[in-house]
């Protein structure tokens, strides 16, 4: 069982992120927490592909690896087995991990498991958000930073970045665009959970700031 986390500005945060791909968003939080600054660690990188670049990464930063599997198991063990593999973190940070996520699992990080969206949810929940967005035809995409909870990226959003559709964008050059919004809005988001700044109330959240005054952080 995770210790609970109530956010310090004096402890660091120890960090898990749970990957299955390129890692691009796992680089942008290993480039930031390699600032002595930064209120957190990756302490553990936990993939359900094995051999994928994100593995790569985190060995590169020096970071303990783990593939947990999810082929041919019940939800359940699998669940069980990733909790055992994220050992004793502090929050969790979900980057192109491409598992949904049940409460049991969930309920060992209360308040404190990371999703970064490649579309400005509610817009396009689920897979391939960007080609979503094309389908649509509309002209302003982007990517949502929010916690986690039960439904599919449904969870209260703490960050949110928006990037132009441009005349004759694939999927892959709106998808491209779209990482670049995440890479920057990730660290962020992570910074306000680990400081333990970020309230929810009726699924909405706000950063409480210095002066004592709260935010909204939704926009
Ligand atoms: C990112 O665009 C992320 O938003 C998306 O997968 C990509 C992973 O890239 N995640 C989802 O679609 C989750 N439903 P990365 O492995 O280079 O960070």
């Amino acid at each position: 069982m995770a210790p609970a986390w109530s956010g310090s500005a004096e402890v660091t945060a120890r960090i898990g992120v749970l990957v299955s791909g390129s890692g691009s968003n796992l680089q942008a939080l290993l480039d930031a927490a390699a600032d002595p600054w930064f209120p957190a660690d990756i302490v553990k990188v936990v993939s359900n592909v094995p051999g994928v670049l994100a593995l790569d990464r985190a060995a590169r930063s020096g970071v303990a690896t783990e593939v947990v599997d999810h082929r041919g198991r019940a939800r359940a063990e699998f669940e069980a087995d990733l909790l055992r593999a994220l050992g004793d973190v502090d929050i969790v940070c979900l980057a192109g991990f491409m598992r949904v996520l049940t409460g049991a699992f969930l309920s060992a990080f209360p308040g404190r498991v990371l999703n970064v969206h490649p579309g400005l949810l509610p817009l396009f929940p689920g897979l391939h958000a960007p080609r979503q967005a094309l389908a649509a035809g509309v002209t302003q995409a982007g990517a949502t930073l929010h916690l986690v909870d039960a439904g599919v990226d449904t969870g209260p959003i703490l960050a949110q970045g928006t990037v132009p559709v441009l005349q004759g964008d694939t999927e892959a050059t709106l998808a491209a665009r779209i990482l670049t919004v995440e890479h920057r809005l990730y660290p962020m988001a992570l910074r306000w959970i680990a400081e333990g700044r970020v309230v929810v109330e009726g699924g909405r959240a706000t950063i409480a700031l210095k002066t004592g005054e709260s935010r909204w952080i939704g926009g």
